[in-house]
């Protein structure tokens, strides 16, 4: 296959669905996506929480579908594609953004919190994959799915951080299964594992009471860039991704994540003595 370099990193025609739009990456994909050329349908829990994301598109001079929808309710996710089906009649890129956290020890964790976690995110993301899936092939042309997934999603955390780390490595499964199946189709299925990202909600869980500074420490020795990521530096790999740069990639979980996975739990990235 021959793939023009001109068209690398330009999404120009094409149309991407982020659910979880409203913000954080989510937000700052769905920006960045309209920057590169794509007009973005995303969705959010709230009409108050689709406006910034809808503005910040349309700057771009690109076409904006704000829908409200929740990915762990498959009507929803019925619905929201309807819609995009009516506003735009295709979809090239999928970004299953939506997770969920809920920190319990692993022997206490109640079921029904488990099972919101899984259904929120990775079952919600093959539903959405199933659905993009359809139009794809009907199209004819391929398509790029993009699963936000985690550092988590690779290596334990601990720290109640059990069903939300398994949810991720469901969700690497996901990408590697449904690269492997839908490889034929033209339709690429990718990964991308940020470390602890700087978003607004996560500045304000570190400015709260119940926020340690003591874990501030742990994240940064784990992180050989010994800092914490921003929303935008998910932009580009999911623009990479998402794009004919990556032609040939499928079935990849890509660590954004300043080296952390790189990094043995029992190295480090700082010299123990002077
Ligand atoms: N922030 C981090 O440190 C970090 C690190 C690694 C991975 N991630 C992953 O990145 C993704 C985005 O995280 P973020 O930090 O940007 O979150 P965020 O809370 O900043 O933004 C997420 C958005 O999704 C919306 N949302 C939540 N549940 C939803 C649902 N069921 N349906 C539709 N929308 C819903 C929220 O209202 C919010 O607007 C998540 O999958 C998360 O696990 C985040």
């Amino acid at each position: 296959m021959v793939v023009d370099p001109a068209s690398f990193f330009r999404l120009d025609g094409k149309v991407a669905l982020v659910t979880g739009g409203g913000a954080g990456i989510g937000q700052a994909i769905a920006t960045g996506f309209a920057a590169f050329g794509a007009d973005v349908a995303f969705c959010d829990l709230t009409e108050a929480s689709l406006g910034d994301t809808k503005a910040a598109v349309e700057a771009q001079g690109r076409r904006a579908l704000p829908m409200t929808g929740d990915t762990g309710n498959p009507d929803d996710i019925a619905r929201m594609f309807e819609a995009i089906d009516s506003t735009f009649g295709r979809v090239d890129i999928l970004v299953n953004n939506v997770g969920a956290t809920k920190r319990h020890r692993p022997e206490e964790h109640p079921l029904d919190e488990w099972n919101q976690v899984l259904a929120i995110g990775v079952t919600g993301a093959m539903l959405c994959a199933q659905q993009a899936f359809h139009r794809m092939t009907a199209q004819g042309d391929g398509g790029s799915i993009i699963n936000i997934s985690s550092i988590a999603g690779a290596a334990a955390l601990g720290r109640g951080n059990l069903s939300h780390s398994v949810n991720k490595g469901a969700l690497n499964m996901l990408t590697k299964e449904l690269a492997v199946e839908w490889a034929k189709h033209g339709i690429r299925v990718n990964a991308i594992l940020p470390c602890q990202v700087l978003t607004k909600g996560f500045q304000r869980w570190l400015d709260s009471p119940t926020f340690d500074p003591a874990l501030m420490d742990r994240f940064l020795s784990g992180i050989p860039m010994n800092r914490l990521a921003t929303p935008e530096e998910m932009v580009g790999p999911a623009v990479f991704l998402a794009s004919n740069a990556s032609s040939m990639v499928t079935g990849t979980l890509l660590p954004v994540d300043g080296g952390n996975l790189a990094l043995n739990a029992g190295g480090s990235h700082t010299w123990l003595t002077a």
